[in-house]
């Protein structure tokens, strides 16, 4: 029996969902809550002007912007100054990489892995032509986990910054980001952690992690194409300003230049009004601040997705031929509900195909996690099939994809 969520209620704020199609594709991006549409759609209709003028429609601009930023910044646990809004989690990265670079000396470390996508790697890994050395933290094989006795054969007295996925968007196993987060801190180096697929189904809390940098993106979190980049406030302070002069003490916003897309960016505090209406409709009225309300409502979701993803788990499991790339455990503490496998001797685009035809939505590829792929020995046959649940999918919906890998495999 799957722990209680109502998916009817969650399901009427994503107006796509009432077409015929099962979507499992949701790693590669989520739906926008019906609270996102509106909040952008109200600004583009009424306040699309300069923000932040003495005049009625230019201050309720700024003060939709500043709203989301206030909204992002206490979903993770920080403060607004905290978080830079820009484009995407690969711009962000590069922009922090140029950012922290001329902090950075001649034979200094950094350790990225090779199971992350690659945009908190590429951006790292271009500095070795500055003179920094670039390790890299490989998985194990056989668990698919980056172990952490992986990193601490890497550490040493010139590793500055460690790099690594908080959720693999492959494997969907998730690493223990407070006790690396301890590891790195001891060797004396800085953590930059890509959240990006962990935070659709888990609560974000960068200050409980002691997290330096942590990264996500909002249109795989019910948003619009936005991402987050927190940084510790004295972290930003050191790093390198990369926007207009006169904005050099500006936090964040020496960090972005051009500064964020100010129509998106008033829409994404639907993202929490979205995920607090889900919380009040589950848990009733709360004393508690916004940050407790979404840690709530995600412990929920996180049963939830534990028993909708175990039934996928199991069918693979028993399917010959078939070969899980990730833990086959669908324990919550351990996974996303992110499931990707190889089929012998299938190209997992052509699977992919089979299981549209059924209306089902599932991907095939690298996701971008090259490396990964690579590594597995699965480049030659278009990666992996992957099928990436949120809340918002049904049991019902987990039956119809099962139904059709059956015929497909
Ligand atoms: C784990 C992970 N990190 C980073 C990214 C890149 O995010 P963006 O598209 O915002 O650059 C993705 C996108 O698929 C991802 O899945």
């Amino acid at each position: 029996m799957s722990p209680p969520l109502d998916t009817a209620f969650a399901r009427a704020h994503f107006p796509a969902l009432a077409g015929p199609w099962a979507l499992f594709e949701n790693a590669g991006g989520t739906l926008a809550a019906e609270q996102v549409l509106d909040r952008i759609r109200t600004y583009m209709a009424e306040y699309q002007v300069q923000p932040g003028a003495a005049y009625p429609a230019s201050a309720r601009a700024a003060e939709m912007i500043a709203e989301s930023h206030r909204a992002m910044a206490a979903m993770i646990n920080a403060q607004p100054e905290e978080v830079m809004i820009g484009p995407s989690t690969s711009m962000n990265v590069f922009l922090l990489a140029q950012a922290l670079k001329p902090g950075l000396g001649e034979g200094d470390e950094v350790v990225v892995t090779n199971l992350d996508h690659e945009a908190n790697v590429g951006a790292w890994r271009k500095l070795s032509g500055e003179g920094i050395t670039v390790r890299e933290w490989r998985f194990d094989r056989e668990s698919f986990a980056l172990e952490p006795a992986g990193l601490a054969a890497l550490l040493n007295e010139r590793t500055r910054l460690v790099c690594f996925g908080h959720c693999s968007n492959i494997t969907g196993g998730f690493t223990d980001v407070p006790a690396l987060v301890r590891t790195i801190h001891d060797a004396g180096a800085l953590a930059c952690v890509d959240g990006v697929a962990y935070a659709p189904h888990r609560a974000i809390d960068v200050k409980a992690w002691d997290v330096d940098f942590y990264l996500c993106s909002t249109y795989k979190l019910y948003g619009p194409h936005l991402a987050l980049l927190y940084g510790k406030r004295a972290h930003f302070e050191r790093a390198a300003p990369l926007n207009h002069v006169f904005l050099d003490d500006e936090l964040p916003l020496k960090l972005n230049p051009g500064g964020p897309n100010h129509e998106l960016s008033a829409g994404l505090a639907g993202v929490t009004a979205y995920l607090d209406a889900l919380h009040a409709h589950h848990e009733g009225e709360s004393n508690l601040p916004l940050h407790g309300r979404l840690a709530a409502i995600f412990e929920r979701i996180a049963a939830y997705e534990e028993a909708l993803v175990a039934p996928l788990l199991e069918f693979l499991a028993a399917k010959p031929g078939v070969r899980l790339i990730g833990n086959p455990t669908a324990d919550r503490h351990a996974r996303a509900p992110t499931v990707a496998f190889a089929v012998e001797g299938r190209d997992a685009g052509e699977i992919a195909r089979a299981v549209a035809a059924h209306r089902v939505a599932i991907g095939a590829g690298d996701f971008y996690a090259a490396r990964c792929i690579e590594a597995l020995g699965l480049a030659t046959q278009g990666g992996v099939v992957r099928a990436s649940m949120v809340h918002y999918n049904t049991a019902d919906e987990v039956e119809r994809l099962i139904r059709a890998l059956d015929e497909a495999i």
